[in-house]
């Protein structure tokens, strides 16, 4: 079965507290916080605390998407913060192995995510040498919820299912931005484990299309 990690980037930030209920009453996974810095990309979210104010209300496992510079810099910080997985970029560590080491030593599953132009091959010298939880391929540039899907991603998500499958190694492929009605069948078609949304689901949280997007979710079974 594939999971879900909703992201609150553009969720009611009035009614928090209350989203979080209405997404975990959708049978949420994984809760995703995209945290921004104005620099890795052109925009600007949250520190630590606002991650804090989450942990607070859900038992839900927590996935910190860090689209910022070197973002072991930031790891005990957010393991204390209540991180379960740690998400760092490919493009934005200077050295990627260090940086793994150093989130690790924190007790945080690291994840790596790959920007659309970043050739999915590149990730195999890491999850060959260390245990990455996680592969995200992003379907968006990074920097804002709501943009369109690009296409070639399915593509990419497959490059890295077979990858993933033929290192044998248990690290989880998931999908990030733009996964909506028309491109989340797919997805899971092409092999992804963790389907990453936003607006798809804090813009219709009451919908039956919601329910029925976790529900295909959930159910989906690889062939
Ligand atoms: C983009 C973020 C994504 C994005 C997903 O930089 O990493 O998590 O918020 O939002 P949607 O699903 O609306 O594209
Ligand atoms: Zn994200």
């Amino acid at each position: 079965m594939a999971k879900v990690a909703v992201t609150l980037l553009n969720a009611d930030w009035s009614n928090l507290a209350s989203d979080i209920r209405k997404i975990e009453a959708l049978g949420v996974d994984f809760i995703h916080h995209d945290v921004m810095d104005g620099h890795f990309v052109p925009n600007i979210s949250f520190g630590a605390y606002a991650q804090e104010c989450i942990r607070k209300v859900t038992k839900k496992p927590i996935e910190t998407h860090m689209m910022v510079y070197e973002p072991q810099r930031f790891a005990e910080s957010y393991a204390k913060a209540g991180s379960n997985y740690y998400l760092i970029h490919f493009e934005s560590c200077g050295n990627l192995a260090s940086a793994i080491k150093e989130c690790q030593k924190y007790g945080l599953k690291v994840g790596i995510v790959l920007n659309p132009n970043t050739n999915v091959e590149e990730a195999e010298p890491y999850l060959r040498k260390f245990d990455i939880a996680i592969l995200l391929l992003m379907g968006v540039y990074p920097g804002f919820g709501g943009q369109s899907f690009i296409p070639e991603t399915v593509g990419r998500l497959r490059q890295a299912r077979h990858m993933i499958d033929r290192l044998g190694v248990r690290t989880l492929l998931e999908v990030d931005g733009g996964v909506n009605e028309s491109s989340y069948r797919e997805c899971l078609e092409a092999g992804a484990d963790i389907l990453a949304t936003g607006s798809y689901v804090t813009k219709n949280l009451g919908s039956r299309e919601t329910r029925e997007f976790f529900k295909t979710a959930h159910a989906f079974r690889r062939k």
